[in-house]
């Protein structure tokens, strides 16, 4: 018996990213706005596949829709670049995508007494694990729509309050040392939050709210992007290549004013919300800027469970530590969910950005990018 509760929100997750290729163009659909994002369509394409991938192929043994698709849709077969002119015209994936959708539903809701026992359907993990899946392609969905924002010719847009520059937020969370668990718990935890760890932390401080808009100009109009020393010898070599001296996100007026691109165009950069579109090393030299450093995500969580942190939900927070496997871990639903992604080059965030769908917002989650990605909606909060 599946959960009706999560039936519906798979509905949504599903029409949510059916929703952005119905409002994208004939072409749009197909282009790729950023090396390291495929075209719109094909994230709709894919959720499809993933879906009829453990519904048919691993549960009823019928690959019938998924072989001719799965080099198309399995991320490491056909490269990024190629993905869009192998995709089907725009009507034609959507009324394949909605026709296998709503099959799906249906079939998860009337699944074969045969099936019961099943370990992907034990607690509606397939489920869970469907809706979060849905719910990261829709956020890096928004990341192209935001890297289309940002190709589009800049207009005359001029926010009506500019942004100022204000000396970083002091206000911080004082926490004791001693025994963390940490950790999430099945059938909603992905393979890397488990099984819950024991963590023995030191005393730390960790900031109340995340890095503001505000608090990084200051950093900014330090200097920060020109002086060495805040940066580390691989933070360096990326400002160098990169010739960053901004958030990804931000743009300036022609009255020398900062504003924001988003995934509906300009808006106006609030001094209080935190800062995004940055990329680790950035978050690292910020940190190292303002006399205090990033923290590790074993401490964010503690953090996070003592319910003192606020803004945990606007900006994905840049960690100290890379990305690895808790003591115990085990790769479920398939080895390259999380395995491929411990190599050391991917760094933890924590908490979520505006545009995370709250299936995937809870303290143990865990998000991983490489050091050099400011596409993703991050920014950082200190620790001290
Ligand atoms: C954890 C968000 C980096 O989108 O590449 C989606 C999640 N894994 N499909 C990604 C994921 C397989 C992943 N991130
Ligand atoms: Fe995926």
């Amino acid at each position: 018996m599946t959960d009706k509760t999560l039936l519906a929100e798979l509905e949504l997750a599903q029409s949510l990213l059916l929703a952005l290729v119905e409002d994208s163009g004939d072409d749009d659909y197909r282009r790729q706005f950023h090396p390291d994002l495929s075209p719109l369509g094909w994230h709709l394409g894919h959720c499809v596949y993933v879906e009829c991938h453990w519904l048919h192929e691993r549960l009823r043994g019928d690959a019938s829709v998924t072989a001719p698709i799965a080099s198309l849709y399995m991320p490491p077969t056909t490269p990024k670049p190629e993905r869009g002119a192998l995709l089907p015209p725009r009507p034609a994936l959507l009324t394949w995508a909605r026709e296998l959708q709503d099959f799906n539903r249906h079939y998860l809701e009337n699944l074969p007494a045969a099936l019961a026992g099943h370990e992907l359907l034990a607690d509606d993990y397939l489920l869970h694990f469907l809706v979060q899946h849905h719910g990261q392609h829709y956020e890096t969905m928004l990341m192209v729509l935001t890297q289309q924002a940002l190709q589009a010719p800049a207009g005359d847009f001029e926010p009506a309050v500019p942004l100022v520059a204000r000396a970083p937020d002091e206000g911080r969370v004082e926490m004791p040392g001693g025994h963390y668990r940490i950790g999430g718990e099945p059938p909603v935890a992905f393979d890397n939050e488990v099984p819950p760890q024991h963590a023995e932390l030191g005393p730390f401080a960790i900031g109340i709210r995340p890095v503001s808009n505000a608090g990084y100009l200051a950093f900014m109009e330090d200097g920060g992007y020109r002086r060495g020393d805040l940066w580390d010898e691989a933070g360096r070599a990326w400002l160098q290549d990169s010739g960053a001296q901004c958030p990804d996100h931000w743009r300036r007026s022609r009255a020398g004013h900062w504003y924001g691109v988003g995934n509906r165009g300009p808006y106006e950069l609030a001094p209080d919300e935190p800062v995004l579109g940055i990329s680790h090393h950035e978050a690292s030299a910020f940190a190292h800027w303002a006399g205090a450093r990033l923290p590790h995500e074993y401490q964010w969580e503690a953090a996070c469970r003592s319910g003192r942190l606020e803004q945990t939900g606007r900006a994905w927070e840049w960690c100290a530590n890379s990305f690895h496997p808790y003591e115990g871990y085990t790769p479920f639903p398939y080895d390259d969910y999380s395995q491929p992604w411990f190599d050391g080059g991917h760094y933890s965030l924590r908490g979520g950005s505006l545009h995370t769908r709250p299936a995937v917002k809870r303290p143990s989650f865990r998000n991983f990018y490489q050091a050099d990605k400011r596409h993703v909606f991050a920014g950082l909060r200190l620790a001290w």
